[in-house]
């Protein structure tokens, strides 16, 4: 055992620790049992940080025409300042569409400095048969109300973890959290270096072209390299982003950061091997579940093709629910009119946490469940396909109409 010599004043703090749970627990019993009123400075200050939803209005609409995309920019109705937040994290945005209530993760692309001047800037790009994307883009005009989450995610920088440069890998409208992070650094509200290789068909489809020019001109801190997979032209780099690529623009130490298509990961994902980096300095955004469940090594092929019936219970209500093998149980619910929470989509935030009495279930991807989540059966359902019939019990959710 250590010989470890206490003074005579750490003795007594060590003796007023040890009495602290009594001298608690009586304060406790000798308070009145009526609720407190008064307003605390605390309280009022996590209100307005990490709100529960948040009332906007759209302010302006900027249309790419050339990437089939539209940025939207927020504001509170009264002006006042939004939550602030850390470049590259994302909004949900509470959707009513024809009836179905859902919800969508989008990446803040403004400057967390445009957060106290009550704006927030998102970018939607089109997807081909989408449900929601067509919807916002044809129906969010200036004017529109909706509601919002606060900030979310957990895809931005942390010096005790990354390396002071961040290489940045975005396919598409992949682009914007490091948009974000780009003005942050150029604003110097971050700090750290930027090598964004953002990879685009063609350069007519490059989005933020100027904007990321035009940040590379303000500081030197931000490195910007076009990859056109489509398209050889002269400035720009042909092909794929590969690992090849990176370590000619990346410098000697360097954390990854990836946002892009599904395609993409799956690429990356095998030259990123052969980079061998530690798996801290590599972080992706979540972009969602797989729309081919089916095709995982781990689904149950017992599986493939059928519809099971899900028996919802929320709050007195009880449903009944078909969810065919290739959906996620959040998607049965919402297809049925059920308001269910989520916010992140990906399985990452634990907003749709519902329980399961009754009945077996197939995970995607990463089960990023706590350890009380698997011990009580409960299941993030947007990341979550059902193996059987089954019994769920799903908590509420507020979902106001957009107007
Ligand atoms: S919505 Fe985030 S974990 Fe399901």
């Amino acid at each position: 055992m250590a010989n470890v010599k206490v003074g005579l004043i750490g003795a007594l703090d060590m003796l007023k620790f040890k009495n602290m749970k009594k001298v608690r627990e009586a304060a406790i019993q000798k308070a009145p049992a009526e609720e407190i009123k008064g307003v605390w400075a605390i309280n009022e200050n996590a209100k307005a940080l990490h709100p529960e939803f948040i009332e906007v209005v759209v302010k302006e609409v900027i249309d790419h025409k050339n990437a089939s995309a539209k940025t939207f920019i927020f504001s509170k109705e009264d002006g006042s300042p939004l939550p602030y937040f850390r470049a590259g994290q994302y909004i949900s945005l509470k959707l009513d569409i024809n009836g179905t209530s859902t919800t969508r993760a989008y990446s803040i692309s403004s400057s967390p400095k445009w957060a106290l001047e009550s704006k927030y800037a998102i970018t939607v790009k089109d997807v081909k048969d989408g449900f929601v994307a067509p919807y916002i883009l044809n129906n969010l005009k200036v004017g529109t109300k909706l509601v919002i989450s606060a900030p979310l995610g957990e895809f931005y920088y942390q010096k005790y973890r990354d390396e002071k440069t961040l290489v940045c890998l975005a396919g598409g409208s992949g682009i914007t959290p490091f948009l974000s992070m780009a003005y942050a650094v150029r604003d110097g509200i971050e700090d750290y270096n930027l090598v964004i290789l953002s990879g685009s068909r063609n350069a007519e489809s490059i989005l933020f072209e100027k904007e990321l020019a035009d940040i590379c001109k303000a500081t030197s801190k931000v490195k910007v390299v076009h990859v056109l997979s489509d398209e050889t032209k002269d400035g720009y780099e042909h092909g794929f982003i590969t690992s090849d690529l990176i370590k000619k623009y990346a410098g000697d130490a360097y954390s990854i950061y990836i946002c892009g298509p599904s395609a993409m990961y799956e690429f990356l994902s095998k030259e990123l091997k052969k980079l061998d980096l530690p798996r801290r300095l590599v972080r992706s955004e979540a972009m969602g579940v797989t729309k081919e469940v089916e095709k995982e090594s781990g689904y149950p092929k017992t599986c493939v093709g059928k519809t099971f019936t899900l028996t919802v219970i929320q709050g007195p209500k009880t449903y009944t629910v078909k969810a065919s093998s290739n959906e996620t149980i959040l998607v049965a619910l919402e297809r049925a009119g059920i308001k269910a929470p989520s916010r992140c989509r990906s399985g990452e935030c634990g907003w749709c946490r519902s329980r399961v009495t009754k009945g077996t279930f197939y995970i995607s991807g990463t089960d990023s469940r706590r350890w009380s989540d698997v011990k009580w059966n409960e299941i993030h359902p947007c990341c979550t396909f059902a193996t059987s019939d089954m019994t769920i019990e799903v908590a509420g959710e507020y979902f106001p109409k957009t107007k």
